[in-house]
């Protein structure tokens, strides 16, 4: 917590516009320290769709609160759906946890509109955002909190680290206080003796990030916008060689947001009655690594709640569908075409398969 993550928190302050940035442990802590500063805890509700990594639901579980999960757009957009937001909305909702799936920004309009309506706070779930826009505005820097990840595999890659930004003063000194224990002195202020006595005025934690890791993500902060435009020609690449062949199609259209998005993920969405399974296997049998973003929430023994449990139709849909290619910034034109060629024959295999069956 000295100068290097001091350095760190103004660089990403300046790159996404928001006055308040602190860096943290994780994006897991981001999203957690995001809920309590808020004032989220037992008896609340908090919305947010089921298509999103584990990290948020277990925030919400672990500060007493009750995640409500609504459901996406659909095969075209991975994104919330508003309307289905609206509709989960009850009396005891505090806070919507709304993720930017990819990257891609999600109906930023409706949801801040409703959330104003209703005197509900917006936590964006920025993981897959960094160097991604909407309106011109960074994402995480639209709703009252923004979370973000630099987990070895997002876009701003450090190994565990994360950053939490808001623009409200209060909410930032919350965060500020329970980033570490409570204390009312920071580290730094008694590492160089400024300060020998501090008082806890809450039960905090450890969510700081330390110098080697600060001084890491601030270099890898500078190459974020080459890495985003290498990830962005990669990503059109594979449109180009496969969307609306073979069945498959991709999810987010649409040049602006094409050119807006992080292009955290690679997602493509195989046709209906072919194996996922089947096809990643042949695919892993050729040495290529694919993933699924997300197995839904609701789908997990933790949360699959007996009762009461909203329908989501459009995620239940895309599901089983959808299909994480390889994507990072460093692989090259040869690479994306071998991906193309592994999959469309997996894909083939599968479908004349399904066919004889
Ligand atoms: C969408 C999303 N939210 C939250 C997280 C949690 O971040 P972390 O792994 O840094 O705790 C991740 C990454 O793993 C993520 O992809």
């Amino acid at each position: 917590m000295g100068p290097r993550v001091q350095e760190l928190e103004s660089a990403f302050s300046e790159r996404t516009g928001a006055p308040h940035a602190l860096a943290v442990s994780s994006g897991t802590a981001a999203l957690h320290l995001a809920l309590l500063a808020l004032g989220c805890g037992p008896g609340d509700e908090v919305v947010l769709p089921s298509l999103n990594f584990v990290a948020a639901a277990n925030a919400v579980v672990r500060v007493g609160a009750t995640p409500v999960f609504c459901d996406v757009l659909g095969a075209g957009d991975l994104n919330v759906d508003p309307a289905d937001l609206a509709a989960a909305v009850g009396p005891r909702t505090k806070a919507f946890i709304v993720l930017h799936y990819a990257g891609f920004a999600c109906d930023l309009a409706a949801v801040t509109e409703l959330a104003a309506e209703r005197g509900i706070a917006v936590i964006e779930d920025a993981a897959h955002g960094p160097g991604a826009t909407w309106n011109g505005q960074a994402l995480g820097t639209v709703g009252t909190v923004g979370c973000f990840s630099f987990f070895s595999n997002k876009n701003v890659p450090i190994g565990e680290g994360g950053m939490v930004v808001t623009s409200e003063e209060d909410v930032a000194e919350r965060l500020r206080l329970l980033r570490s224990h409570g204390m009312t002195t920071l580290t730094w202020q008694r590492h160089q003796g400024h300060a020998s006595a501090y008082d806890v005025i809450e039960a905090g934690f450890n969510y700081r990030l330390d110098e080697v890791r600060a001084a890491l993500a601030t270099l890898q902060l500078s190459r974020l916008a080459d890495a985003n435009a290498a990830r962005l020609r990669h990503v059109l690449r594979y449109r180009e060689l496969l969307d609306g062949r073979d069945g498959l199609s991709f999810p987010f259209d649409g040049e602006a947001r094409l050119r807006t998005s992080a292009h955290h993920l690679a997602v493509v969405l195989l046709p209906h009655g072919v194996s996922r399974d089947g096809i990643r296997e042949t695919l892993h049998g050729e040495r290529i690594q694919t993933s699924v973003h997300y197995p839904p929430i609701h789908r997990f023994t933790a949360y699959a709640v007996s009762g009461g449990r909203r329908a989501l139709p459009h995620t239940d849909d895309v599901a089983d569908r959808i299909l994480t290619l390889p994507l990072f910034p460093h692989m090259s034109s040869g690479d994306v075409d071998l991906v193309v060629d592994g999959l469309t024959r997996a894909v083939h295999a599968e479908r004349s398969m399904s066919a004889s069956n």
